[in-house]
């Protein structure tokens, strides 16, 4: 197995302790560093750290593949792991982007017959190929900004074959890079064309077709519901819930976007993963979340494009629950997916520290995607997903000078990336 030292590390940021899957509360504001420190490589794996000089001498099979990094002072970090976006689409929505500077909202641009239906339209006339092409751009686009591992959705095809068509290009994005990628399952994002005024045909089928078909090939490691005013109900995504458990899939829901939606109990009713979005919501959906394994996810990226509230992180985090936060890159409502400027709007609009959205962007990142045994923290036995920063002062000058550029090397599962490639 190859080994790599990188030696020089001005700061290491965000050691957790092994069996440490999540952070809640008090705990979201800690992030332990080590000064002047080195990490070893092993593989695809963090192997050890420690402070100081390490004694090369006592790396077994270090000195046979001299592989040794010289981090420059810089900080190294966990890779940022993003638990939800939208980048398999096809083409983009700038037109949109216009009706919106000249007043419509989300909802009016989606009851004209825009917004995600027109995102479907677009992806059905698109190849396979070509969906792939567009998206691996966007991919390596988001590694490039420090991303290592990914949630990706389906959800523009809105029939069983544009589904399926959209899970296989993300198997296919899974088995071309570097990336630690999870494929959600989002039939019910909208009513598909072909079912306009049925909504309640449309979710039997959602449930008795393209489940069964999505199962089948093994294309979904979880199931997405939008489960707000306008798109589908709580009843309905308690249905799709039911009939995904049948197969495996654990829910990561759509909530609380544009309305209090019942989303978050619903989902928090059927064990989901995650709730996501929570731009509006009350006590009632922070009690529901206390003591469950559900983590709520927040999106700011959204909120600042779409000009929604941000949502009440602070509450949640006084309440002692955890959050992660995401970019939920897509084409209608957060067409980006800079890690670092979703952690800046963390601490700007939602008055999160530092170190608070560090933590949720990184290992409670992770939780959302059912991989933080395996990512999102400097740990011995994890996966070496690590940004090596230009030097900088402190963690608060990442998302305080969001737009200095910072990263100065990037390694995934153990290599270091190349750009252009
Ligand atoms: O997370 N809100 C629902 N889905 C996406 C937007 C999808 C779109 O507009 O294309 C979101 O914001
Ligand atoms: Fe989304």
């Amino acid at each position: 197995m190859k080994k790599t030292l990188i030696t020089n590390i001005g700061r290491l940021t965000g050691i957790v302790p092994e069996g440490i899957l999540r952070k809640e509360g008090k705990e979201m504001g800690k992030v332990e560093s080590l000064e002047d420190a080195w990490l070893l490589i092993n593989g695809e794996e963090i192997e050890a750290f420690g402070q100081g000089d390490p004694d090369t001498e006592k790396i077994p099979g270090l000195k046979e593949h001299k592989g040794v990094l010289d981090a420059g002072g810089g900080t190294v970090m966990p890779s940022f792991c993003d638990s939800h976006s939208h980048i398999v689409y096809a083409g983009s929505r700038y037109g949109e982007f216009i009706d919106k500077i000249n007043g419509l909202t989300y909802e009016q641009i989606a009851a004209r017959g825009g917004g995600i239906l027109n995102s479907a339209d677009l992806l059905h006339e698109t190849s396979e190929e070509e969906l792939f092409r567009q998206s691996l751009e966007r991919a390596k686009e988001v590694m490039a900004m420090g991303t290592g591992s990914l949630e990706i959705k389906s959800g523009y095809g809105l029939n069983t074959e544009d589904e399926l068509k959209m899970l296989r290009v993300i198997r296919r994005l899974k088995a071309t890079l570097p990336l630690e990628i999870r494929a959600t399952f989002l039939g019910a994002h909208a009513v598909g064309r072909a079912y306009t005024g049925r909504q309640g045909e449309y979710v039997d089928m959602v449930c008795r077709e393209m489940l069964p078909a999505v199962a089948a090939e093994g294309l979904a490691d979880f199931v997405d519901v939008f489960c707000d005013s306008g798109f589908f109900t709580p009843e309905e995504t308690m249905q799709i819930l039911d009939a995904a458990q049948v197969y495996g899939l654990r829910g990561k829901i759509h909530a609380n976007e544009l309305a209090v939606s019942g989303g978050v109990q619903a989902g928090v009713s059927r064990g989901a993963l995650s709730v996501d979005h929570l731009e509006r919501t009350t006590e009632a959906e922070i009690n529901a979340l206390k003591n469950t394994g559900t983590m709520p996810v927040m999106l700011p990226g959204a909120s600042f494009f779409s000009r929604l509230p941000y949502g009440e992180a602070r509450e949640f985090i006084r309440s002692g629950l955890g959050i992660a936060l995401a970019s939920d890159y897509n084409p209608g409502s957060s067409p980006g997916g800079d890690m670092r400027f979703v952690m800046a709007l963390g601490c700007i609009q939602m008055r999160l520290t530092p170190e608070e959205a560090f933590n949720a962007c990184t290992l409670n990142g992770a939780y959302a995607m059912g991989i933080s045994d395996r990512t999102g923290s400097i740990t011995p036995g994890k996966l070496a997903n690590l940004i090596i920063t230009k030097p900088v002062p402190d963690l608060a000058f990442i998302p305080y000078s969001h737009h200095t550029p910072f990263i100065s090397r990037l390694i995934l599962k153990g290599k270091e990336l190349c750009f252009p490639d």
